[in-house]
């Protein structure tokens, strides 16, 4: 049994997809998530810089007591999960491994593709890991860069959302694809338009729901369960503009967070 909060952690805003699940999936638990609003995004940048932003919110989730650290992420997981796992002495789960597994179980045919930043699929991380686990797939795998900040401003079920989808996605549909993996944070608020877009024919993955029960599953097995019986804490840390990410982060939750934001400007810049 354990008492101590998880540490959750995003670029920004997005990882909040997780957090709701694991909220969902372990009510009791307390929970402490950090978005680094100051310096997303990191789905432009390189492995060296994602590393080194991960490694210092990792350091910071300790200084916290954490029991156990989930980079809710899909950039940080694909470029630092290694990282950190070398670095920190408590279980740290990424988002890829369970949204792969996901998705090799939703797969209707030999194709799978996966749309994330730039940086996620050029790391190759999740091409790698469905080749690993089923060789046979054929894997399609398209960054989709200006879906973030679509989400970010709001512009979901916009002309401009839809004009984006076009562009990146158009080849996609004329493949024989049928399984298609939201291999970011900010995707799943875009799901309706995406299977909308392509004519409601295919299944979409978001490795949210698949991440906490690897949570639960790891809590479990180390025995680090909380004891306590009544609803867990929440703590919220940025690295910049608590305000804007308290409202940002109500259209994540459909609700309010519990609690108020706390800014912490302590990385190094
Ligand atoms: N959280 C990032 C991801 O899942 C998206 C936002 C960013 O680029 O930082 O890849």
């Amino acid at each position: 049994m354990d008492n101590r909060p998880i540490g959750i952690f995003d670029s920004g805003v997005g990882g909040l997809t997780v957090f709701k699940e694991i909220r969902e999936l372990l009510p009791f638990e307390n929970l402490i998530y950090f978005g680094d609003t100051a310096r997303v995004p990191y789905g432009n940048k390189s492995s060296t810089v994602v590393q080194k932003y991960s490694l210092e919110i990792a350091k910071f989730l300790e200084m916290q007591n954490v029991k156990m650290i989930v980079i809710a992420c899909n950039t940080a997981s694909a470029l630092a999960l290694s990282t950190l796992k070398n670095e920190v002495r408590i279980p740290v789960i990424g988002v890829i491994e369970p949204g792969v597994r996901a998705a090799i179980k939703s797969a209707k045919n030999n194709s799978i593709a996966v749309i994330g930043t730039k940086a996620t699929i050029n790391s190759g991380a999740y091409q790698n890991r469905i080749k690993r686990l089923r060789n046979s797939l054929n894997v399609i795998a398209v960054p989709c860069p200006l879906f973030v900040p679509i989400v970010e401003e709001n512009l979901m079920n916009t002309k401009l959302a839809e004009d984006a989808m076009d562009m990146y996605l158009s080849d996609l549909k004329k493949t024989d694809v049928k399984s298609v993996i939201l291999a970011c944070t900010h995707y799943p608020l875009l799901k309706e338009q995406i299977s909308n877009f392509f004519d409601n024919k295919i299944c979409l993955v978001d490795s949210a729901y698949e991440t906490a029960k690897e949570v639960k599953e790891t809590l479990e097995a180390r025995r680090i369960v909380t004891e306590q019986e009544t609803l867990g804490k929440e703590s919220f840390f940025v690295s910049d503009s608590p305000e804007t990410f308290t409202n940002i982060a109500s259209k994540f939750l459909n609700r309010d967070i519990d609690g108020k934001c706390v800014s912490h400007p302590w990385v190094e810049y």
